[in-house]
Parts: C-alpha cells; sequence; structure tokens
C-alpha cells in the first residue's frame, strides 16, 4: 500500500480496516451529557464531527453562520457549536465563519480519570497516520471539572502517547514546535471525558491577517463581528462608529457588507495536513472571490480622538483589502453628527477597567447619552460596555441587552431604539 492510501483522508474509507476511535454523536467538548451515547464507529466516517469555538454569547449566531453555509443540524452550546460536516464544509466553515475562535474536528472520545487512561485513550489513535516524524506538532489542552487539573502534564502525557504511536510505527518521532506546527492537536478534558481533537485553524480565527499591530485596547475581531451581527445590520442604512479605535468595527462590518470572507488573507491549520485537498481549497476560494461587491462611500464611518488610533484604523483598512470604502475622521465624540435620518450607530467607549478610571469616564457615558438622544434620532445606538455603573450615565433606556464576553470580563451590548 502506498503510503498516501495509510493518510488520514476524512470521506475517503482505506483499504484495511480503521480502528475504532471516534464517535457519531457530535459532541460538544464541554459537555460530558452524550458520553453514554457514544458509538464507536471508523474514525474515517466521511462525517466530521466539528466543535467551532466562539466567544460567549455568541453561539446562536455561529450556527445561524453554519447553517448561512448549507451546515445544518448545528448544535449551540456554551463556548461554541457542535456540528458535523464534510471536508469542504470545514474548509468552508474555516474560511467565513466570523464569530469563531476555531473548528476542531473530533478524533477520540473516551473517559479518563487517571494519566494511564488519559495515554491508553491517546495512543489508541493511529497518528502514524495523521503525522509523519518529519512534521512537527503541538498540545492545546483545557481541563475542567476533571481528576486530571494540570494542563502542562495532561499536554506532555498526550504529546508523549502520540509520538510514541509514531515512533513504534515508523521508527522515529515528530519535533514538538509550539509556534508554528504542522499538526495542533487539542485535547479537552471535561468531567473526566477526554475529547481528543486537531485543530482545523491553526492560529486563532481572531487572526484575520489584517490587523498589523495593536492599539491600546482593540477589541477582539470575533467580538466586533458578534456585535455587528448582533445589531442586525445588513448594509441597506450607514453604520458608524464613534468611538473606533483602530477599526474592529467598521472593519467586520465592511468584510461582512463586501461579502469578503474574514480569513481570505490568512492560512489555515488544515493546509499542512496529510490529507489536505488543494484543488477543493482553491476552488472554495475562487468562488468566494466572485462574491465580493465594493461599498458605497459614506456607508462606513469611523470617529475617534486618538490619531494613532485612527493611523492604525487606516492601515488595517488598507490590509484588508478595503482601502477606500471606510471612511476615518479626527473628531470628538460631541462633534459627532451622523449624516441621514436613519442608521446604526455602535460605540465600544473606554469602561474603566484596561483604560481611564471610572470617575473620569462619567462624564463619557453622560455625552454618549446625550449626543444619541440630540443627533441621531432615527438610528438605532449600540454600546459594548463592560461596566454596568458606567452605562446608567448614559441615562436612555436600553430595549435589549445581550450578554457578551471580551476575554474574561463579562460585557453587555446595550441596544437604544433612537426616535
Ligand atoms: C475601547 S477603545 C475602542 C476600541 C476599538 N473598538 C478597537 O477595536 O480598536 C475606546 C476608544 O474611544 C476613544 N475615545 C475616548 N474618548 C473619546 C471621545 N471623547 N471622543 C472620541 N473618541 C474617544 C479612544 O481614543 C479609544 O480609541
Amino acid at each position: 500500500m502506498s503510503k498516501s492510501s495509510h493518510i488520514l483522508r476524512p470521506g475517503k474509507r482505506p483499504a484495511k480496516p480503521p480502528e475504532m476511535i471516534a464517535t457519531r454523536v457530535p459532541i460538544s467538548p464541554s459537555t460530558n451529557k452524550s458520553a453514554s451515547m457514544t458509538i464507536p464507529i471508523s474514525y474515517l466516517n466521511s462525517t466530521l464531527n466539528c466543535f467551532a469555538a466562539v466567544p460567549r454569547g455568541a453561539e446562536e449566531l455561529a450556527a445561524a453562520e453554519l447553517a448561512a453555509l448549507g451546515i445544518s443540524g448545528a448544535q449551540p452550546g456554551k463556548g461554541g457549536v457542535a456540528f458535523s460536516t464534510d471536508r469542504s464544509g470545514l474548509y468552508r466553515a474555516n474560511l467565513w465563519l466570523r464569530t469563531a475562535s476555531r473548528v476542531l474536528v473530533q478524533l477520540a472520545l473516551f473517559p479518563c480519570s487517571s494519566p494511564a487512561e488519559l495515554y491508553a485513550g491517546v495512543h489508541a489513535v493511529p497518528w502514524q497516520e495523521l503525522i509523519t516524524p518529519e512534521m512537527t506538532l503541538a498540545v492545546d489542552c483545557s481541563l475542567r471539572d476533571s481528576a486530571l487539573t494540570h494542563s502542562g502534564f495532561v499536554a506532555l502525557k498526550t504529546k508523549d502517547a502520540v509520538v510514541d504511536r509514531i515512533r513504534e510505527s515508523c521508527g522515529s518521532r515528530p519535533n514538538v514546535d509550539t509556534a508554528s506546527p504542522d499538526v495542533r492537536i487539542n485535547v479537552h478534558l471535561h468531567k473526566n471525558l477526554c475529547t481528543i481533537s486537531l485543530d482545523s485553524s491553526g492560529d486563532s480565527l481572531d487572526r484575520r491577517g489584517y490587523r498589523l499591530e495593536r492599539n491600546e485596547a482593540p477589541l477582539r475581531e470575533t467580538l466586533a463581528a458578534t456585535v455587528v451581527a448582533l445589531t442586525g445590520w445588513d448594509g441597506s442604512v450607514p453604520l458608524a462608529d464613534p468611538m473606533c479605535g483602530s477599526g474592529t468595527i467598521p472593519v467586520e462590518a465592511a468584510l461582512m457588507a463586501a461579502h469578503i470572507p474574514p480569513g481570505f488573507q490568512r492560512d489555515f491549520g488544515f493546509q499542512r495536513w496529510l490529507d489536505f485537498d488543494k484543488e477543493l481549497w482553491e476552488g472554495i476560494c475562487a468562488d468566494a472571490e466572485v462574491g465580493i461587491r465594493r461599498l458605497p462611500v459614506g456607508l462606513i464611518t469611523g470617529y475617534d480622538l486618538d490619531n494613532r488610533a485612527l493611523l492604525l484604523a487606516g492601515r488595517n483598512v488598507a490590509k484588508a483589502g478595503l482601502e477606500g470604502q471606510i471612511h476615518f475622521f479626527h473628531a470628538a465624540l460631541q462633534d459627532f453628527r451622523p449624516e441621514g435620518d436613519k442608521g446604526v450607530v455602535i460605540l465600544n467607549p473606554p469602561y474603566g477597567k484596561r483604560l481611564g478610571e471610572d470617575d473620569d469616564l462619567r462624564e463619557l457615558y453622560c455625552q454618549i447619552g446625550d449626543v444619541m438622544k440630540k443627533y441621531c434620532r432615527g438610528w438605532t445606538g449600540y454600546v459594548l460596555t463592560g461596566n454596568l455603573e458606567l452605562a446608567k450615565y448614559i441615562g436612555l433606556k436600553a430595549s435589549r441587552r445581550y450578554v457578551l464576553f471580551n476575554g474574561a470580563i463579562e460585557c453587555r451590548l446595550l441596544k437604544y431604539d433612537l426616535y
């Protein structure tokens, strides 16, 4: 048998009977409810069981994004969405999901309360069909409510089992490269149930490739995309961000409106896998390119007091391929006067936990309320803040509140109907 016929090729069955390691039931790494439903099947089943990790609060949106890609039946859970798809779906999910930070492909699921169980469960995966001794690997680990409590130890034990299995089969072992591995393995232990996955994204999907430098408090790209999606903005009315900083909200909005895939500027982990289907991938990218449209002048605008942040915003826009399609202005919030009788205004003010102190910010939040009330009639206002005390100073009644997380900081996206 040729070497390539041993390679994991989701969607194709190998000539020899595969080992029984995976599960047919999509399992969220954050739950073990499905443990009793585990049905061992071939890891080369044509269906890939995937899990897209998303910021908390964005799970339903991610399921809707998958449905829009033709991937139905996604199950939103806490911090992610479980779904089944084929290789084309996996590639498209990585390219197109705006809210997800990574897409994992599950290989194995087993009960695990001891180092020996961990080693045996990982060792049972035929790693030699996924990783050659010449390739590099890294192991990421997350643990919750389990007997094994040290993530560094679990990652190390997992790595040992992987490289031992490859050495037994090939005579030599791959090296570890934590910075830029060919294959990133993900171990998730929750309530003594261990899920082993391949990370098909590689670098986090937040890293779109357009942000070259960071300003003081940039919003994560996935969170900015989540905020824009929650506003329901569809590109038919103007969108303005009067405190745009490095422009993450305008850029994510523009990528959406221009139908540019968020991952168009970057590579993905699956491109270094042995089973990478270049032709399929190039077809998916070519299809995406056909749908891109140019945005009309004035559709998306950003404003900020900080010239340095605006400089970064301009560079991000250029790198994102959106030059001339978002316009930025150096302006204080008190001078913000949106044009047109309707639109969406999104503000992400400082909220005292990372920039400035609450005392200094009360006046700013009062100003946000004043400006929205006086100058944004007919528009819909949104404020993303991690400080509910400060939010009271806006002085307007929110018609809706969404709970979101900016890293570990619990935030609210507050909606204001401005009459
Ligand atoms: C939390 S940051 C926004 C970050 C932005 N969403 C990003 O991704 O880079 C808040 C921004 O508000 C700006 N800002 C603070 N006070 C302002 C004011 N009175 N008028 C306009 N902008 C202001 C700051 O310069 C800062 O860039």
